[in-house]
C-alpha cells in the first residue's frame, strides 16, 4: 500500500481547522472592536445630512424673503410693543441678521457670543428672554433661568455639532472612558450636557482646559473635532475627541485664504476656531465670536479677512466703519461666496417668526427638569469660572 504524503494529510487537516466560519467571525470581531472614533464618524455622517441642511435652508428663505411695501416697520413696531407688554428682552447672537442685531440694542437687549448671551440672560429682570440664535442657546437660557420664560423666534433652528452628537452614542463613548472629564463644547444638547462635567464655549475653553491640565485630569472632548484640536495643540494636552464639525467654519479653506492674503498681504486675519487646523495656521488672532470682533477694534491693521459666519460684519463694521471687511472664501481658487456661508440655521431667525412667537407664546424652550438640573452643574461650573477669573467679559477670551 503506497503510504499518502504526510504534507497532503496535513493541508487537509489545516483546511479544516482553519474554516470559512472562523475568518467570519474574525471578521465581526475587528468590526465591532474598530476604533470607536471611526465607527462614530460613519454614524455622524449619516445624521447631518445634506437633507437636513437643505431644510434649515428652506425655512430660512421664508424669514429672508423680501419685504412687502411697509411690512419691514410694520414687524418692527409690533416687536418692540410685544417686548414691552410682555417684559421680554431680545437676546441675539452675531451670526443672526443685521434687522436682529439692531433690534436687540435699540430695545435694551444684548448682541453678544454664547458665552455673554447666557451671561446676560442670568443677570437681566425680564421675565421673558427671546433667544434669537441657535436651540442650545435657547436651552441653556432655560437651563439657568428655569423661572424666567425663554422663546425662540424657530426652535427648529440647531447646529450641526448639535445634531452630529447624539446622546445615546456620546455616553457609550463617555462610558467607555470613565477615568476621563467630560468637557462638552456649549454647542451641544441639554442631555448631552447632563452627561457632563465641564461646558465650554470658544471663549473659555482654552483656559478651562489648562485648569483641567494642570491638575493632570484626562479629558474627553466633544463634539468639534477643530476646537478640539486646536486646544490640543496649545494647552499640549492629550484629548479623547469626538469627530463632529461645524458645517460653515469646515468649509473654509487654507488655499483660498493665502490667494486673498496675496492680494490684501497687509490684511490681519481673523479666525474662528470651529475652522480646521490649516486654515487657523493662517490665522493672526484666533478667537471667539466676541474675541474677533474685538480684535478688529484694537488692531492697527485696516484691512480683515474675516473666517467666520458672515453674521459678524453688522457688528465689525459698525464698531470700525473705516475698515475694510473681506469674507474668507470657501473655495481653493479664492472667489467668495457670501451667501453659502451663512448658518442655515441662524439664518432661520426673523423678524417675521420673531413677531410671531411673541404673539402667540409658540416656540417656548423646555427642558425636562431632571434634565435640566443635571445639565445646570456643569454650565453653572463654567460661569462660575469665568466670574471669578474675570474671563471673557466683553472678548477677552483667547480662543
Ligand atoms: P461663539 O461662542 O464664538 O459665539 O460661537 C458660537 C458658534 O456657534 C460659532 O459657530
Ligand atoms: Fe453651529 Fe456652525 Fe451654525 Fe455655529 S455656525 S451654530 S457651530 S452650524
Amino acid at each position: 500500500m503506497t503510504k499518502q504524503n504526510p504534507v497532503i494529510e496535513i493541508k487537509k487537516d489545516i483546511v479544516s481547522i482553519i474554516t470559512d466560519e472562523l475568518i467570519e467571525q474574525a471578521r465581526i470581531a475587528s468590526i465591532t472592536k474598530q476604533d470607536p472614533i471611526i465607527r462614530v464618524k460613519k454614524k455622524i455622517g449619516s445624521i447631518v445630512t445634506h437633507e437636513l441642511i437643505e431644510q434649515a435652508k428652506l425655512a430660512a428663505s421664508v424669514q429672508t424673503a423680501e419685504y412687502a411695501p411697509g411690512e419691514r416697520s410694520a414687524l418692527l413696531d409690533e416687536i418692540k410693543v410685544l417686548l414691552k407688554q410682555q417684559n421680554a428682552v431680545l437676546v441675539a447672537h452675531f451670526y443672526t441678521s443685521p434687522d436682529l442685531q439692531r433690534l436687540a440694542e435699540e430695545t435694551g437687549g444684548y448682541v453678544a457670543d454664547s458665552l455673554e448671551m447666557a451671561r446676560f440672560g442670568t443677570e437681566h429682570s425680564a421675565t421673558t428672554l427671546v433667544v434669537a440664535g441657535v436651540q442650545f442657546m435657547g436651552e441653556t437660557a432655560k437651563i439657568l433661568n428655569p423661572e424666567k420664560r425663554i422663546l425662540m423666534p424657530d426652535k427648529g433652528a440647531t447646529c450641526s455639532l448639535d445634531i452630529g452628537c447624539p446622546v445615546d452614542l456620546f455616553s457609550e463613548f463617555c462610558d467607555a472612558h470613565p477615568d476621563h472629564t467630560v468637557v462638552v463644547y456649549a454647542n451641544t444638547s441639554a442631555v448631552v450636557k447632563a452627561r457632563s462635567d465641564w461646558v465650554v464655549t470658544s471663549g473659555i475653553a482654552l483656559p478651562i482646559i489648562e485648569h483641567l491640565a494642570a491638575q493632570k485630569k484626562k479629558i474627553l472632548w466633544g463634539p468639534d473635532k477643530h476646537l478640539g484640536a486646536y486646544i490640543q495643540k496649545i494647552t499640549g494636552t492629550e484629548m479623547l475627541i469626538w469627530p463632529g464639525s461645524c458645517v460653515v467654519h469646515e468649509k473654509f479653506k487654507a488655499s483660498g485664504i493665502q490667494k486673498l492674503k496675496k492680494q490684501f498681504p497687509d490684511a490681519c486675519v481673523l479666525v474662528h476656531p470651529e475652522s480646521p487646523e490649516e486654515v487657523i495656521e493662517l490665522a493672526d488672532v484666533v478667537g471667539s465670536t466676541s474675541a474677533l470682533i474685538k480684535a478688529s477694534i484694537t488692531s492697527d491693521a485696516k484691512q480683515f479677512i474675516v473666517v467666520t459666519e458672515p453674521g459678524i460684519f453688522y457688528t465689525m463694521k459698525k464698531a470700525s466703519p473705516n475698515k475694510i471687511f473681506l469674507e474668507a472664501p470657501t473655495g481653493g481658487i479664492g472667489g467668495s461666496c457670501g451667501s453659502c456661508m451663512r448658518c442655515p440655521w441662524m439664518a432661520m431667525n426673523g423678524l417675521r417668526n420673531l413677531a410671531e412667537t411673541l404673539k402667540t407664546g409658540n416656540n417656548e424652550i423646555v427642558v425636562e427638569e431632571s434634565i435640566r438640573c443635571k445639565a445646570a452643574i456643569p454650565l453653572k461650573r463654567m460661569m462660575d469660572f469665568a466670574k471669578n477669573r474675570a474671563i471673557s467679559l466683553k472678548g477677552k477670551g483667547n480662543a
